[in-house]
């Protein structure tokens, strides 16, 4: 039967991820770091032959700028891009523009793990009067106002990341659509969720690295076929040396120690 292929990216690091700052829903640049990292996963896509004819990412620049690299790179800038605010970060609501480690010095290690990687406790939430309500950002004008989230746990991002994947891009990676996707470390977590069936203990566990392109082959009911080089709990593939790539995944977990 059919098989669909989806290449998932998340964005290079970013200037907070940079200074080690909780960032959600604010719009950061790539820091230079991270335009090198975009760069190297697209030319491993290059280097094995991938094709794209559409691309989904969120209104972040991080992200947007991510993508942008890549289809550069590929020579696929004339392909249509779908950015919708449900590929969007985690909103990290409170926590937002703090320092992670500061927030393990003031509420300890394991409420700052509950935090970034349980999978139903959101954060704390923003006052409607913060800086960082998305209620106020022109971005998101035609967004209902009930949408728009003061915090967001991964169910929570994972349901609002879904309504896109079911109504949109899983119907045209059917169409045989050939779909890259660039988001973020937690959208990237929900949908590798979603597809694995990953439980919500397991999930706790799993930390996505920054740039490399992630590859799932796909069945007829959007089932991943595991790839034998899908590092647990992932079926899909990740692109490059594996050995890097599991550095950049323990980068990301080391953030909070
Ligand atoms: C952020 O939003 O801070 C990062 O993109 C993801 O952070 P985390 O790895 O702490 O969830």
């Amino acid at each position: 039967d059919m098989k669909y292929t989806v290449v998932l990216v998340r964005h290079g690091e970013s200037t907070w991820n940079e200074e080690n700052r909780f960032t959600g829903w604010y719009n950061c640049p790539l820091n230079d770091k991270g335009k090198g990292e975009a760069l190297q996963g697209a030319q491993l896509l290059k280097e094995e032959g991938f094709k794209f004819d559409l691309a989904y990412t969120s209104t972040l620049q991080r992200a947007i700028k991510t993508l942008w690299i890549v289809l550069e790179e590929m020579g696929l800038m004339y392909i249509p891009i779908v950015n919708t605010w449900r590929l969007n970060e985690r909103h990290y609501g409170a926590l937002q523009g703090l320092n992670k480690q500061e927030t393990v010095d003031k509420h300890g290690k394991d409420q700052v793990l509950v935090w970034r990687r349980s999978y139903d406790i959101p954060p704390p939430p923003l006052d409607e009067s913060s800086e960082h309500y998305p209620g106020n950002d022109p971005t998101y004008a035609d967004v209902p106002k009930a949408d728009l989230p003061l915090t967001e746990s991964l169910k929570l991002t994972e349901d609002r990341f879904m309504v896109a994947w079911e109504n949109e891009i899983g119907p045209k990676i059917k169409e045989g659509k050939k779909v890259i996707i660039a988001a973020h470390g937690n959208t990237l977590r929900a949908l590798v969720k979603h597809l694995d069936g990953i439980s919500s203990d397991e999930i706790t566990g799993l930390n996505i690295p920054t740039g490399v392109p992630l590859v799932y082959e796909l069945d007829d009911d959007l089932k991943p076929i595991p790839h034998p080089d899908g590092i647990a709990p992932l079926t899909g593939r990740y692109l490059g040396d594996l050995e890097e790539v599991k550095q950049r995944i323990g980068a990301v977990a080391s953030q909070t120690k």
